[in-house]
C-alpha cells in the first residue's frame, strides 16, 4: 500500500532526532510502491528525497517535494559455491540483519562492519567502514533505479567510484538513483581481518586465539559499546566528521608543534589523522553546549542530549570545525549528509 502523508515531521525517523517536515511523504515497501511514488512525484513536478535508516543525516529544513521512506526488504543468496557465495539485501533492510545473516551462515567478509547503523541502500552511498574494512572490499554490483526515467541500471565497483566515506551516489549522482538492491561476494572458507588494533587486543582479553566469526562479531560490539553512544538511548548519527587527510609537508609542521599526533598511511601519497583527536585536543570532548556535545568517550560523535535543535547542532559543527582549523590548520569535512 502506498499512502501520502503532507508535513510529515521526520524527526522520529532520524537517529539524531534532529529533523523537520518533509512537504509530502510515504513509505515504500516493494518496487511497485516506488513506481507509483515516481509516477506521483513526475505528475506534479515534485522532486524525490530518498530516505534510508536516517542513520547519517542532520535535517535542518523542511525537504521540498516527496520524501520516501526506504522499506524495501529482503536477504537472498544469489548464488553460492564451496569458496564464494553472492548474497543480495534489498536496500530497506536492516543493515546488521544483513551482517546476521551472513555470520549465522559462516559467510566470511561483513563481520567488520557488524552494527553500523543504516540500511543496506545506505551502505555503498557512504562506503561505510569500520576496522579495518570497508564496503568496497566485498561489493560485487547494485541494482538502482533512475529517479528520472524509471529505468533500472548496474552499478559495477568501478562504476561506483569508491572512496573513503564517498561514493558516486555522495557527489555525481546525488539524487538521481534509487539504490533497490546491494549484492556483495563473500568467502566460505574462513579469512579474518583483525589487523585493526583493538579487535586483537580484545580477543586476546579474552585469551581466543583461533576466534569464530561468533568471536569476532562478539569482540566488535563489545569495542563499540564500550567506545560508541547507542542511538536508542542517546540520539546521534555516529561519526559526525571525516577523518582528515593532510599531506606530508603539512604532518611535519604538526608533529614539531604536537608530537603525540596519531596518524595513519592513507592513499595517494597522504596521512590521515584521527579527527576524533584533533576534537578532543580543541577541547570539545564531552563539552556540553545546551543540548548537543561531542560524545565523552569519542570526540567524533556529536550527540543530541535531549530535545536539542538543528540550530544548536550547526552552531556546535562550527565552533568545533573552527577551532580546529585555527590549532592545526585543518579542514574538517562533514560526514553526515547535512539538508
Ligand atoms: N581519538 C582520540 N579521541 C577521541 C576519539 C578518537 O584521540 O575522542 C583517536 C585515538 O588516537 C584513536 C583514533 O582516534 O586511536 C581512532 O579512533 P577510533 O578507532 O575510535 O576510530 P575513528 O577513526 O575515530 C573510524 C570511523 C568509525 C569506525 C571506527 C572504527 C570515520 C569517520 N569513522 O572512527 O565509523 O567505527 O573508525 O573502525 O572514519 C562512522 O562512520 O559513523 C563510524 C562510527
Amino acid at each position: 500500500m502506498f499512502t501520502i502523508e503532507k508535513n510529515k515531521n521526520l524527526t522520529p525517523l532520524t537517529t539524531l532526532k534532529i529533523g523537520a517536515l518533509a512537504e509530502f511523504f510515504a513509505v515504500i515497501k516493494s518496487k511497485a510502491d516506488l513506481s507509483a511514488a515516481i509516477e506521483w512525484a513526475r505528475a506534479r513536478k515534485k522532486p524525490i528525497f530518498i530516505l534510508g535508516g536516517g542513520s547519517n543525516i542532520l535535517i535542518t529544513k523542511k525537504i521540498k517535494g516527496l520524501v520516501l521512506k526506504n522499506e524495501i526488504r529482503g536477504i537472498e543468496i544469489i548464488e553460492k559455491n564451496k569458496d564464494r557465495v553472492l548474497l543480495e539485501g534489498k536496500s530497506g533492510e536492516i543493515w546488521t540483519r544483513f551482517v546476521n545473516f551472513a555470520v549465522t551462515r559462516n559467510f566470511y567478509g561483513l563481520e567488520n562492519l557488524f552494527l553500523i547503523y543504516g540500511t543496506v541502500g545506505g551502505a555503498p552511498v557512504q562506503n561505510i567502514g569500520a576496522y579495518g574494512v570497508e564496503l568496497k572490499d566485498v561489493f560485487y554490483h547494485l541494482r538502482a533505479i533512475d529517479l528520472k526515467t524509471g529505468h533500472e541500471k548496474i552499478f559495477s565497483v568501478s562504476d561506483c567510484r569508491f572512496g573513503y566515506r564517498d561514493s558516486i551516489f555522495k557527489n555525481k549522482l546525488k539524487g538521481r538513483y534509487f539504490i533497490y538492491s546491494v549484492t556483495v561476494r563473500l568467502k566460505r572458507q574462513p579469512e579474518l581481518k583483525l589487523d585493526y588494533g583493538s579487535i586483537r587486543e580484545e580477543l586476546a582479553k579474552k585469551k581466543i586465539t583461533a576466534p569464530s566469526l561468533r568471536d569476532v562479531i562478539k569482540a566488535i560490539e563489545e569495542i563499540r559499546n564500550s567506545k560508541l553512544p547507542n542511538p536508542a538511548l542517546m540520539p546521534n548519527a555516529g561519526s559526525f566528521f571525516k577523518n582528515a587527510e593532510i599531506d606530508s609537508a603539512q604532518l611535519k609542521k604538526l608533529i614539531k608543534k604536537y608530537p603525540s599526533l596519531p596518524h595513519f598511511p592513507a592513499t595517494r601519497g597522504k596521512v590521515k589523522i584521527p579527527a576524533g583527536w584533533l576534537i578532543e585536543s580543541a577541547g570539545f570532548k564531552g563539552k556540553k553546549f545546551g543540548s548537543v556535545s561531542m560524545h565523552k568517550k569519542q570526540a567524533l560523535i556529536l550527540v543530541n542530549r535531549g530535545g536539542a535543535t538543528a540550530h544548536q547542532a550547526l552552531t556546535l559543527v562550527k565552533k568545533v570545525k573552527a577551532a580546529v582549523k585555527k590549532k592545526f590548520a585543518i579542514d574538517l569535512e562533514e560526514e553526515v549528509n547535512v539538508i
